[in-house]
């Protein structure tokens, strides 16, 4: 394998900010309230922090020293480690390419609600609209050579606006868009938040968020669903921070930087959520549905529910439904983009192709396989991808991570890489809980979504 020409971040913010918006997408704004509110309320807040340290930080840390200390993509980083092990790079990478393909999709959805949500275009029925011109769902596979015209249109948007950001300079691409998206995502999300508050009824929604229910912390549920969100939202084992840390200069602090990036995930969703529960306070004060219906998970809170918000509000929603629709888009790109770096920075580095062709082959078959998703039977398709990419492989490839990394290489090299030059140092509290402690944990979630996904 010859070299190709490296890269570097041009600063630490790019990294940073690189980073923070590969984490926070749509997990942060649509899965954890659901999954906050589903597991214990305010008690959730314990699992969900011991799973930040143990899990979240502990493994963004692997990642950060092994990109760091070989500056390689994961398959040519996986084959210097033992050349057997050059395939589970390509069976992580594989995934994390068929989880952008529909991840896509649902942002593509996202663009779609933008335009309605101007004019509130969805009518009376937010949930039929959903289902008659977005889901078009049939019952049947024969969906499939039924095209749903408009999510084709967007996500074929999405596929572009993604191949735009990904094919130039890392800096002049993810770098700055990072630097653009992320603080006016920031920007909206604090003006929704410090809206949302001053709704009728707003109390009844946040409130739940600081309602423990302390009974829920003896369920293994529970838990298992905080490192399930950790996993999501921190974007692990999809080899991206490994892929960002191998550009950084020499002299990064790795540690603090990690510290950073974990605590600024969480903070946003958290944060968001105050926002989200605020509005439905107020749609359970106005309309009288139990709030207990109104939370819902993913799509149908995104596309359905907020819709039916947005309804019952008057004016003011032609401004906040444009703007909420807008966080999920720049949520969404940020963490788009993170997903296919690690992969064309793989087969252009294994190939020898130039990044700009490798983006372009890229995003070509990508868009090719989302348009799957953009038929009458693409949102069946879409959850079976969903279950069985995020409940079985992707946390097979945080498994492998663990044990690869903990276990064939050399692990007090890792010690030293992260140490070298941060404040904040690890040692063997970090070695026992990559070696013995993750792998545990992480089998049994993996046992957990084997079990649901097939039951
Ligand atoms: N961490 C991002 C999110 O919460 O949406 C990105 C992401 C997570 C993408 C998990 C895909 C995925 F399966």
């Amino acid at each position: 394998m010859t070299e190709t020409k490296k890269q570097e971040w041009n600063s630490n913010l790019a990294f940073m900010m690189a980073m923070i918006g590969s984490a926070v997408g749509l997990g942060n704004i649509w899965r954890f309230p659901n999954v906050l509110y589903s597991h214990g309320g305010g008690s959730f807040m314990i699992p969900y922090i011991v799973s930040l340290f143990l899990l979240g930080i502990s493994f963004v840390l692997v990642e950060y020293a092994v990109g760091f200390k070989f500056k390689k993509s994961i398959a040519r980083v996986m084959y210097s480690i033992k050349d057997k092990l050059e395939p589970v790079a390509w069976f992580i990478l594989l995934v994390v390419f068929l989880i952008t393909t529909y991840y896509v999709c649902v942002v593509g959805w996202d663009f779609i609600y933008i335009i309605l949500s101007f004019t509130k275009a969805w009518g009376a029925n937010p949930d039929l609209y959903f289902s008659n011109n977005v889901l078009h769902a049939t019952d049947s596979m024969s969906g499939l050579f039924t095209i749903v015209p408009n999510v084709l249109i967007s996500v074929f948007i999405i596929w572009f606006i993604a191949w735009m950001i990904i094919k130039r300079d890392l800096n002049d691409g993810i770098g700055k868009v990072s630097q653009i998206l992320l603080p006016l995502l920031c920007l909206i999300v604090v003006g929704i938040v410090a809206f949302s508050l001053t709704l009728p009824g707003a109390s009844i929604g946040y409130t739940q968020i600081f309602t423990p229910d302390w009974s829920a912390l003896l369920n293994l549920d529970v838990w298992l669903a905080a490192f399930g969100q950790i996993v999501f939202s921190l974007s692990l084992g999809m080899a991206i921070a490994m892929t960002y840390a191998s550009y950084l200069p020499e002299g990064s602090k790795l540690v603090d930087n990690a510290v950073i990036v974990a605590f600024s995930n969480s903070g946003f969703e958290v944060f968001n959520s105050i926002g989200i529960f605020s509005i439905l306070g107020f749609m359970t004060a106005t309309s009288g549905i139990p709030f207990n219906e109104l939370v819902t998970e993913g799509t149908g809170l995104a596309f359905v529910v907020f819709p039916q918000v947005f309804n019952t509000m008057g004016s003011v929603a032609y401004i906040l439904g444009p703007l909420f629709f807008i966080c999920i888009l720049f949520a969404g790109i940020t963490s788009v983009i993170a997903l296919l770096e690690g992969v064309c920075y793989s087969i252009s580095e294994k190939f020898l192709i130039e990044r700009k062709k490798t983006a372009t082959v890229v995003c070509i078959v990508g868009f090719l396989i989302s348009c799957i998703f953009a038929t009458g039977a693409g949102s069946t398709i879409l959850g079976i991808f969903d279950a069985y990419l995020n409940n079985f492989a992707l946390l097979l490839a945080v498994l492998l991570e663990c044990l690869i990394f903990g276990w064939i290489y050399k692990f007090d090299d890792l010690i030293e890489t992260l140490n070298n030059n941060s404040k904040l140092q690890v040692g063997k509290t970090w070695k026992v809980t990559i070696k013995y402690i993750l792998p545990i944990c992480i089998a049994g979630l993996w046992i957990q979504g084997v079990y649901s996904t097939v039951s």
